[in-house]
């Protein structure tokens, strides 16, 4: 795919949106503070919510973190490119629209090949998900579309493989702890490490490490609940995602177990029920047996809680 359109968008500032293997990102210049800003406007993002930089080579860091410690080359070394954010310390000269003021900086690598192509080019860029704040995260171009209109530049890459926003551990306190989880399972990271991993992602936590944990994501317009145990699927009006089941339909989808599935679609299947018209999303509980399934746990909760 030729990027030079968009490349150029970037090179001026303005703002496009690129694949990577998580969900799709709405990148612009790292160095560049009025086009951030227009990235906070479309989004219709807070302020006080910093951005992740990402970087197409691993020298890259140098130029946004301090401090670097071991942890983090084992993990760059064990996960780039690829779904995992870091964060470290920050440079005094990286951006405050970037780190919302924050002392430290949030860095990933992504492995799609078309948003490493295009940082090659364009070098350092800030993205967060090309959604609008609240809705679901994006995992095809027809959503940002939907998000932003049929005129904004998407760089089309077809639908994401992973489906779920990148694990972020920050590494700048005693002990390393994941911000969010991901597809990186904490138990990959601390097989890594070698060490205790925290997790402090719970979003009632008055004083959240990630700012991005206060705010509510993740959510269509229909409710999103649990099955019940002795609960029928028979209102028309719900889409069952379900592990198994005798029938399979329109409004009855059987994932067998396969979470890796789930979590692709998971954010599909929130906005395809907006769009099909349905009033609830119902999912079955499922055993913690994959890597993801803590991952897609917490991404349902938040969106049944908020
Ligand atoms: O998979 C992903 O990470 C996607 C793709 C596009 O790369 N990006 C993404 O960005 O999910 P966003 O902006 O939707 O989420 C970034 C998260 C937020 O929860 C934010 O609060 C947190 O990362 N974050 C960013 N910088 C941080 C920092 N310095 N300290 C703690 N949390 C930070
Ligand atoms: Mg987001």
């Amino acid at each position: 795919m030729n990027l030079d359109r968009y490349i150029d968008l970037i090179k001026s500032g303005e703002v496009v949106a690129f694949p990577t293997e998580t969900v799709y990102g709405l990148g612009t210049d790292a160095w560049n503070p009025d086009a951030i800003a227009k990235v906070f406007k479309i989004k219709g993002r807070p302020s006080d919510n910093p951005l992740i930089v990402h970087i197409s080579d691993e020298a890259q860091i140098e130029d946004f973190a301090l401090d670097i410690p071991d942890h983090a080359h084992r993990l760059i070394k064990a996960f780039w490119p690829g779904p995992l954010t870091l964060v470290l310390h920050k440079k005094p000269e990286v951006l405050d629209a970037v780190t919302a003021g924050l002392n430290t900086v949030a860095l990933r690598m992504p492995e799609h090949p078309l948003a490493l192509s295009l940082i090659k080019e364009t070098g350092a860029l800030v993205a967060p998900s090309a959604n609008k704040s609240g809705s679901p995260s994006p995992t095809k171009a027809a959503h940002v579309f939907a998000d932003f209109g049929d005129d904004f530049p998407v760089i089309d890459g077809e639908a994401t493989r992973i489906g779920l926003e990148s694990t972020v551990v920050d590494l700048t306190e005693s002990f390393p702890a994941i911000l969010r989880p991901g597809s990186i399972s904490r138990k990959q990271i601390e097989e890594v490490l070698d060490t205790f991993v925290e997790e402090s992602f719970f979003h009632h936590i008055e004083k959240p490490r990630s700012p991005g944990q206060k705010y509510s994501h993740y959510k269509p317009k229909a409710e999103v609940r649990w099955l019940s145990d002795d609960e029928t699927m028979h209102n028309s009006k719900a889409l069952y995602l379900v592990q198994s089941s005798s029938v399979e339909s329109k409004n009855i989808i059987v994932y067998h177990n396969d979470l890796t599935l789930m979590a692709r679609e998971l954010y599909d299947r929130f906005r395809e029920a907006d769009i099909e018209g349905f009033t609830s999303v119902v999912i079955e509980r499922f055993e913690r047996k994959s890597p993801i399934a803590e991952a897609l746990m917490n991404r349902i909760s938040k969106a049944i809680s908020n």
